[in-house]
């Protein structure tokens, strides 16, 4: 039998389970199969979570995770933060893993379908963090996560922080609202149970 506490990590107090945890192959057992990367926690969700662990967000209380996947990140708001959070995939096949994963951690979030263009500023106004990680994996995906970020600006959203193992996409994404925003690109890194780095995007709406 599968031992469900060898196929999962403890990483700044979240489980983080892997593809042979129990309660994941469960959900792949009835036929589950995300179809664009969500099939695995990412590590640059680990420098994410880092991140605001080291940098507690002053405004935290309604967060949206874009790109959600199975969903840690905003698994570890709601569990950390004590955040009410929202996560968004155009996948549909990411959300049973992601209940799995919340279900271990004894949170749960809303879960909402749709693609990063398809976002309007009017939800977005309902925000106070906007957080994804690695979610700028193709060159095509560059304008539509850039343009969320600009509509997510307008709309008020005072904090937003982006994940990334530094992939071109993103790099040039980010250089855009580095120049527009006043945006941050922090190097950064994570050691422990899970070892990762990257890059964080970072973006003050004050
Ligand atoms: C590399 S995975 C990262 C998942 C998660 N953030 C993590 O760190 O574990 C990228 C996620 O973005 C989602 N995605 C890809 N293109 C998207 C789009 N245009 N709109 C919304 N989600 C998208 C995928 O379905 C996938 O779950």
């Amino acid at each position: 039998m599968a031992n469900a506490k060898a196929n999962a990590r403890r990483f700044r107090g979240v489980v983080m389970p892997t593809a042979s945890h129990p309660a994941i192959r469960r959900v792949r057992r009835q036929g589950h199969v995300p179809g664009i990367h969500g099939n695995k926690l990412w590590k640059s969700s680990a420098l994410l979570i880092d991140y605001l662990h080291r940098q507690r967000p002053e405004h935290c209380q309604r967060v949206l995770d874009v790109g959600c996947g199975w969903g840690i990140s905003g698994i570890w708001c709601a569990k950390q933060l004590g955040s009410s959070v929202t996560s968004v995939d155009a996948d549909p096949a990411v959300f049973p893993f992601l209940d799995a994963t919340a279900e271990l951690n004894g949170v749960a979030t809303r879960h909402r379908v749709a693609r990063f263009e398809k976002i309007t500023g009017r939800e977005l106004a309902g925000y106070d963090m906007l957080i994804a990680a690695d979610i700028c994996f193709w060159d095509e995906l560059a304008r539509p996560v850039g343009n969320l970020i600009n509509r997510a600006l307008r709309a008020g959203v005072k904090h937003i922080v982006v994940a990334d193992p530094e992939r071109q996409p993103f790099l040039d994404m980010a250089q855009g609202c580095v120049e527009r925003h006043c945006a941050e690109l922090l190097p950064w890194q994570c050691r422990g149970s899970i070892e990762a780095r990257g890059a964080l995007l970072v973006i003050e709406n004050a």
